[in-house]
């Protein structure tokens, strides 16, 4: 594992989107791996920064989103999708058609997600993969668990994932109950891997991430076992990192 630290989030930032930057320069033709959350938002105001100054272009690059919510539709501004148009896909010049984000609309979940291992398959595998931590060390929607799921999924949201996004809905009955995720396998097998960690409200799980005993109860800390990772934290983030 590669640490950088950073002074703080606008530092990780920059340093995350001159990461993806260059693998678009030196691949301008790679999938992209892509998250949501508030952890990328400012690596990707850094990407559309130098693809507005003419330093980036996206013109051929394909993206596969971690993971959506199943029953919102794109339009939905909870959705996932509409999170990668307004933050990164309607800045820049990115062909929509090769951004692909799982199909919340599909009900049928199994065709659902073997439809996006296929996406995956088809693009050629995900070259960089950008990932944010969760505060119970998950990735993507992969909970702490029993085991590590391996390939695309459906999952049942928990009770306090349900609750804290109600106040982004209308009505409770609105919040979705799940979710379509990448699986630990399918990140794992991205080629490299970035991850993003800011504040010291992540520290303590950082900190069993990358020194912590490898164990789907801390799925992040997997990543121990993947060849290309780079971790770029700020020093809030690195403070329980010994
Ligand atoms: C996002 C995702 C999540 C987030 C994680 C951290 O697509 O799959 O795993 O990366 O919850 O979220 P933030 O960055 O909001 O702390």
């Amino acid at each position: 594992m590669k640490i950088y630290k950073t002074k703080d989030y606008e530092e990780m930032s920059k340093k995350a989107a001159h990461i993806i930057a260059s693998q678009v320069i030196l691949h301008p033709d790679c999938v992209l791996g892509l998250a949501t959350g508030s952890t990328p938002v400012g690596t990707y105001k850094n990407l559309v920064k130098w693809y507005e100054e003419g330093d980036l272009d996206f013109s051929q690059i394909t993206s596969c989103n971690l993971d959506e919510y199943r029953g919102l539709s794109g339009d939905n501004d909870q959705s996932y999708r509409y999170f990668m148009n307004h933050n990164l896909f309607d800045s820049v010049n990115i062909r929509k058609e090769c951004t692909y984000v799982p199909d919340g609309l599909n009900e049928d979940s199994d065709a659902a997600c073997r439809e996006y291992e296929e996406i995956i398959a088809r693009a050629g595998g995900i070259d960089l993969q950008l990932l944010g931590l969760g505060h119970n060390g998950h990735i993507g929607f992969n909970e702490p668990a029993e085991d590590f799921p391996k390939t695309t999924h459906c999952v049942d949201l928990t009770e306090s994932t349900i609750q804290a996004n109600k106040r982004f809905f209308e009505n409770e009955a609105d919040v979705p109950r799940q979710a379509y995720t990448m699986g630990i396998g399918t990140i794992m097998n991205a080629k490299k891997i970035l991850v993003v960690v800011s504040g010291e409200d992540k520290a303590e799980i950082l900190n069993q991430v990358i020194n912590g005993p490898i164990t789907p109860k801390v799925p992040a800390s997997i990543l121990q076992l993947h060849p290309d990772v780079t971790i770029v934290a700020d020093e809030a983030a690195l403070s329980k990192v010994k």
